[in-house]
């Protein structure tokens, strides 16, 4: 096809991301083929069965590429390469095709804002002089102070500490600064530089040729910067989602929907069209830019992620997107777990207003406390977990499910200090614990073959799984529909029976703290009741469906959603 090709619309899969459920993968903690302790793309394929049983559309695979893992695969080393402990491009190619073969699209993870200090162009620009074109693919400058032994200015890298690294030059002086807004091994590209672009769009074309259905897009709303600007208030240099204007001058500029218009373009010359959502933390307002139709076509809304199990809180997020999303004809996108995050399961049992990163009053992490950490109520968090997921996954637009939330998996708190990998835990001692909790590898057997890997390498996995991960094994839950695993089985496969319009109507409770809504289905409507409250709230007549928690005497208890069909 023609780069100006349009993409043809009449293709009835070509909109299949606008309602999917899409399962998250973190490839080094999901499944370990050859038991090293590294989860792996053989181990991925080995569990395609696994994964077409959950009833998913598609699996979104964070970084696989080659990477010193100074930010769990951020920080890539080649963006058109497998990691060699993760395996090959051919057993990415059987990958796909096993995948493909059972319906489950694949969606890859690119990350543009940064490369790691490893790639190639970056070590060239390491050998190369100061105003070489190999430093331009990257933001150096000159230090300030006398002998410039200053960094250039005072910003802040998101991780904590100083955003610019001082390089030595090739005859081992002290030398220029390179800027990085994540850890010091992800130096920030020059988006001004017409190689950088070309060079995404090659990436961009070699996983698309190799048959990848879409791409996320790390930290979309970063890449162009004005590097001039002088920004005196730090604290709020990384709040991007205050900013209304797009003028903040590291983060949502509007020139930065340049990029994606190309990156559509290339998007489009693939029939389906490939996909892509951006990662955007940005003002909810701005964010139908990042998912129009000549960019990237979806991008993801945080804000249910980010409120408290609350009714007045869900009800006012879900309002907001779908009247955004109605309004530009974009899809809406809910999630409530990732792999940078505080697992629901575990959020919700801690006490409220502790946020999505689980930080207590004195703005320390909870997680800290070690272990199950003593304040969570794990049950609790676990219940109104799959209540707010039944919720979510009656709700039009797609839905982000992160892997091990269908086991029911808690946040790990304790992970010994040299199995630690996150560089914020390393950048902010004492008091934020990053995000390694949630990437602890999952639990597939709950007799562990030796030591105390369940499922996962013969000495252990790279991330040890506490002896408690045993029972939500997926050995455990398989055979029992009474089970987390049971329940989103169950939930994934009706939302197929039930797709519809991408329409809700709030019904009227005279509990606040309860919501309903309906859709219109097939022959009927089907409903949706989330109890928020405390006290059992009464359902409508019809066919219950599905219920997180089994009704009583017709009443829905506590902290707990139902899916209740009724006929026309
Ligand atoms: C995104 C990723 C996160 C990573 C960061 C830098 O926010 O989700 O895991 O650390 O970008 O690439
Ligand atoms: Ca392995």
């Amino acid at each position: 096809m023609p780069a100006t090709a349009q993409p043809d619309r009449t293709d009835p899969s070509a909109d299949w991301w606008r309602h999917a459920a899409v399962y998250q993968i973190y490839p080094r903690s999901f499944a370990d083929a050859n038991r090293d302790g590294i989860g792996d793309i053989p181990g991925i394929t080995s569990r395609v069965p696994y994964l077409a049983s959950l009833g998913i559309d598609a699996v979104w695979l964070s970084p696989f590429y080659p990477s010193a893992l100074a930010d769990g695969g951020y920080d890539v080393d080649d963006y058109r390469d497998i990691d060699p402990r993760l395996g090959t491009l051919e057993d990415f190619d059987a990958m796909v095709a096993a995948l493909h073969a059972v319906g489950i699209k694949v969606i890859a993870d690119i990350v543009p804002n940064h490369t790691s200090d490893r790639h190639a162009w970056f070590r060239e620009a390491l050998a190369s002089a100061p105003g070489s074109a190999a430093r331009d693919r990257y933001i150096f400058r000159d230090g300030a102070g006398e002998n410039g032994e200053l960094p250039p200015n005072g910003w802040t890298s998101i991780f904590g500490g100083g955003a610019w690294e001082r390089v030595s030059e090739a005859d081992g002086t002290p030398g220029q600064w390179y800027f990085h807004l994540f850890a010091k091994e992800q130096p920030d590209l020059n988006w001004d530089n017409p190689e950088v672009h070309e060079d995404f769009l090659t990436t961009l074309r070699f996983w698309s040729d190799r048959g990848v259905d879409g791409f996320r897009v790390d930290v979309a709303h970063g890449l162009k910067k004005d590097m001039d600007a002088v920004h005196a208030d730090l604290d709020t240099i990384h709040r991007a989602e205050l900013f209304a204007s797009g003028e903040h001058p590291l983060w949502d500029r509007d020139e930065v929907h340049s990029i994606y218009a190309e990156w559509r373009k290339v998007l489009n010359e693939y029939t389906p069209p490939r996909a892509a959502v951006a990662e955007a933390w940005v003002h909810a307002d701005r964010r139908a830019k990042y998912a129009s139709p000549e960019g990237l076509g979806q991008a993801f809304n945080f804000d249910l992620l980010k409120a408290d199990f609350d009714a007045g809180q869900f009800r006012e997020v879900i309002t907001k997107n779908l009247g955004e999303a109605a309004a530009t004809g974009a899809s809406s996108t809910w999630v409530f777990s990732n792999h940078d995050v505080v697992r629901h399961a575990t959020r919700y049992g801690l006490p409220k207003g502790s946020g999505w990163e689980g930080a207590g009053a004195d703005g320390k992490d909870w997680l800290l406390n070690g272990g199950r950490p003593a304040e969570v109520d794990a049950a609790l968090g676990l219940r109104r977990a799959k209540a707010a997921t039944a919720l979510m996954l009656a709700l039009p637009g797609s839905a982000y499910l992160y892997q091990g939330e269908e086991l029911g998996l808690q946040e790990v708190g304790r992970i010994p200090e040299e199995y630690r990998q996150d560089p914020t835990f390393f950048r902010n001692r004492g008091v934020d614990v990053g995000r390694d909790g949630c990437r602890v590898p999952l639990p597939w057997e709950a007799a562990p073959a030796a030591g105390s890997s369940f499922g996962f390498g013969s000495d252990g996995a790279h991330l040890p799984q506490p002896a408690w991960f045993k029972e939500y094994a997926v050995s455990v839950q398989d055979a029992d529909p009474g089970s987390t695993l049971g329940f989103y089985r169950r939930a994934l496969a009706l939302r197929h029976e039930l797709e519809g319009p991408e329409r809700l109507e709030w019904l009227g409770s005279e509990d606040e703290d309860v919501l309903h809504f309906s859709r219109p289905v097939d022959r009927g409507q089907w409903h949706v009741v989330t109890n928020f409250g405390t006290a059992p709230t009464s359902l409508p007549e019809g066919e219950v469906l599905l219920a997180t928690v089994e009704p009583e005497e017709g009443k829905l208890p506590a902290d707990a959603t139902a899916w209740v069909r009724t006929a026309l």
